[in-house]
């Protein structure tokens, strides 16, 4: 769900619409309790990736994937430059450096942000998303239509953490110009190492014998052939997890009743409340099961000391309104900005796969991102800085080793939201499980609703990937 750029009184109606729209998708649930792949939640019965196939070359970043068949010309220009490593400063980087086809299109390694450039060693400012599962992702629009069809319309849509790029071909431009990633001096220069390459012939083939006249349409056309290649390649876009066996009851899709309480925890407003931001049901342009509602939300998520950048006191990553995205900018340091501390609810496909988490990649389990959300506001001293306190000798045996600060204190305060300056707290989304409620008061998630919501975050990995934290079958059994 999206939190509306209007102030507070807006906020509360949302929260009872997202409120809805939840308890509707638990009601077609059948209860939760069921045994497995003959209950499907609302909406999730059709397959996403059998659609029709995606035109060859200027397919918008919003196009249905193919099921199957060869790729267009074009896609496969933008396969033999996505593996491409001459195509960037070092000539040791390609896409695929970061965005590894064996992670779900991930980084292999779970660094905070890689290192790229053209000696690579300059560190990047935020964690590298998955690329799988990014075909119906819409251009950003500030107020973009929510796909659950209740919540009120907000800032959503996008490729990047801050939705910066309107197509995957705009964003292709992004890393191979970065000097931090692919480190090239210009599109001449990308468009100098196509013609030198050895698939230089079937770049001409697919866009004619004069694409390389002007640097800029070659550029241009270089891009898209990225782009048809995420669109057109279905290991961007597999639907082989288990869930997805589950959603369309396939053999092999019966959740256990760990999972099957995970998912009720996952849907659940009194609890994970996740699918409200995360969304599962019915998507736009005829998807389903994305889990994401392409919306953004500030959240909060503790400054990350990892990040070089974050060694300047004054800097801020602070999401939509900047400093990357530059068009809803704050006037001045500090005028009030409703976008500011925003960013992207990713999708959870392959989420378990994941090493590092949140756009500052700040976490790096799956368990600890779950605490997280769970006990932010009950117990932020696991997570944020203390201010004048003084650090106990010994912890008590109870303090809870799974936080980012691992030292207790006496005395001193937290100070939360250290990673967004102090005018823009108001547009932490306060909606649960994060709802606000008192230091020491009651988190939301039991130990055992942790437990069981592990277990389903599990089942969206796909065939082909390994967890980064694998579960034993008797884990989740029961
Ligand atoms: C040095 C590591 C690195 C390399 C190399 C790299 N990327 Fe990325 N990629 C990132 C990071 C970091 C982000 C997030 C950027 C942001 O939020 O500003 C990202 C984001 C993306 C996204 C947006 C995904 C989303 O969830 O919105 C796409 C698409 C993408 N990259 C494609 C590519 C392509 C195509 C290439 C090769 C031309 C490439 N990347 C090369 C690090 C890399
Ligand atoms: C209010 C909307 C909202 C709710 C509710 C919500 N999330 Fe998120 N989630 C987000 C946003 C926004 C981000 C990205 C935040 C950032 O990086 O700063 C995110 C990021 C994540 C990530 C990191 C993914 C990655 O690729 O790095 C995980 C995992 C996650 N959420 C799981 C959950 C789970 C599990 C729940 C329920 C317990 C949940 N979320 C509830 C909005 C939400």
């Amino acid at each position: 769900m999206r939190r509306t750029i209007a102030p507070a009184a807006g906020a509360t109606l949302l929260a009872v619409a997202a409120a809805a729209a939840v308890a509707v998708g638990l009601a077609s649930c059948g209860g939760g309790s069921g045994g497995g792949g003959s209950a499907l939640p609302l909406g999730l019965g059709a397959g996403g990736g059998a659609a029709a196939p995606a035109p060859a070359v200027a397919a918008p970043a919003a196009a249905p994937a193919p099921a199957s068949g060869p790729l267009s010309l074009a896609a496969q220009v933008g396969q033999k430059m996505f593996f491409d490593k001459a195509l960037s400063g070092s000539g040791q980087m390609s896409c695929a450096s970061c965005h590894d086809p064996a992670h779900a299109y991930a980084p292999a390694n779970d660094l905070a942000v890689q290192l790229g450039g053209p000696k690579l060693d300059q560190p990047g400012t935020r964690a590298v998303p998955s690329l799988r599962y990014k075909e119906f992702t819409p251009a950003y629009a500030d107020l973009l239509d929510n796909p659950d069809g209740i919540s009120a319309p907000g800032p959503g849509g996008g490729f990047t953490w801050d939705g910066r790029a309107d197509t995957l071909a705009d964003q292709a431009r992004v890393p191979l110009l970065n000097a931090a990633e692919m480190a090239n001096a210009s599109p001449a220069d990308v468009v100098r190492k196509l013609q030198a390459a050895s698939y230089a012939p079937l770049i001409t083939q697919a866009f004619g014998a004069h694409v390389f006249d002007n640097p800029d349409t070659a550029f241009a056309s270089a891009v898209q052939a990225l782009q048809a290649y995420q669109l057109e390649d279905t290991s961007f876009h597999p639907y082989t997890s288990k869930f997805d066996r589950y959603a369309s009851n396939k053999l092999g899709g019966n959740l256990s009743p760990a999972e099957v309480r995970g998912l009720k925890v996952f849907t659940d407003p009194a609890t994970g409340n996740c699918a409200s931001c995360h969304y599962q049901g019915a998507g736009l342009n005829g998807s389903s099961a994305l889990f994401t509602d392409f919306s953004y939300e500030a959240i909060g998520v503790p400054r990350n000391a990892a990040i070089a950048a974050n060694a300047d006191p004054t800097y801020y990553d602070m999401g939509v309104c900047g400093p990357l995205r530059t068009d809803h900018q704050p006037a001045s340091p500090g005028a009030a900005n409703s976008f500011c501390g925003m960013f992207k609810a990713p999708t959870l496909r392959n989420v378990a796969t994941r090493s590092a988490f949140f756009h500052n990649g700040v976490m790096h389990t799956l368990e600890q991102v779950i605490r997280f959300y769970n006990t932010r506001d009950t117990n932020p001293e696991l997570w944020y800085p203390i201010v004048g306190g003084q650090p106990k000798a010994k912890n008590d045996p109870a303090f809870p080793t799974y936080g980012l600060i691992t030292t207790q204190y006496t005395g001193g305060t937290v100070r939360k939201f250290d990673d967004l300056p102090s005018a823009y707290l108001p547009n932490i989304d306060p909606q649960m499980p994060m709802d606000g409620r008192k230091p020491g008061a009651k988190p939301p998630m039991s130990e055992q609703d942790i437990h069981d919501l592990i277990c389903f975050l599990h089942t969206l990995d796909d065939a082909d990937t390994t967890a980064a934290q694998p579960l034993k079958p008797e884990d989740c059994a029961q």
